[in-house]
């Protein structure tokens, strides 16, 4: 039996204390806002706080966290929804218009269904790359157009990244290229020397089959 403190509440659990927290949480708590992506503490799908600091629960034991704090995604009220299970449309119904919507899936129809579910004075972040030629029609853009015009809605693009967070990310990488030799070079298949050649990136990213492509990436200067 090991005692847990998760979002505030001590939880008494009987389960061995190398269960993994990610399991712990989600099959044993029934709390499933924390995800399962990779489950090699690569992908950052299952991060929690543990006294603060971001932890991904996929590696890490429920021993470590005892007579921690964990927080969960739960703790500030969110919810998981897939737009595999339910429309954007359907979240506006179940939850009203939203705010603030970021959105960073990868697929660019989304958008749209994105710009009819803002709120009024709400905002719109665009922060995913789609480098193909795809197309969407049955776009309501009279009403789009009004909707943003007479409500001050906004819609903005941004690269979702700073300075700082590619230095985490580079952290990250050599963390685990550390705890995995090789993992790195497999991962990394296709490098482009320079941003000006741009396009052989997304001609890689639109055939990553025919290339065999797992990441693409720019080596903007030589270190
Ligand atoms: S599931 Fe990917 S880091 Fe834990």
């Amino acid at each position: 039996m090991i005692t847990l403190n998760v979002n505030g509440k001590a939880r008494n659990l009987d389960i061995p204390d190398d269960m993994p927290l990610l399991w712990t949480l989600r099959d044993v708590l029934a709390m499933t806002g924390t995800k399962f992506g990779c489950g090699q503490g690569l992908c950052g799908a299952c991060t929690i706080h543990i006294d603060g600091q971001p932890t991904r629960s996929c590696i890490t034991p429920a021993r470590a966290a005892v007579g921690k704090r964990v927080t969960t995604i739960e703790a500030i009220g969110a919810t998981y929804d897939s737009t595999t299970e339910t429309t954007v449309a359907d979240s506006v119904k179940k939850y009203d218009e939203y705010d603030l919507i970021f959105e960073c899936t990868g697929y660019s129809p989304i958008i749209f269904d994105a710009m009819q579910a803002l709120n009024e004075n709400g905002i719109l972040i665009l922060a995913s790359v789609t480098g193909g030629g795809r197309t969407t029609d049955k776009v309501p853009s009279d009403l789009i157009n009004q909707r943003f015009v007479l409500g001050n809605r906004a819609m903005v693009g941004t690269v979702n990244a700073g300075r700082e967070h590619f230095e985490l990310g580079v952290k990250d990488l050599a963390l685990c290229e550390a705890m995995y030799p090789g993992w790195l070079g497999k991962m990394l298949t296709h490098k482009v020397e320079g941003l000006e050649n741009f396009a052989k990136v997304f001609e890689i990213l639109n055939n990553s089959a025919q290339y065999k492509a797992i990441k693409t990436y720019f080596e903007v200067k030589p270190i």
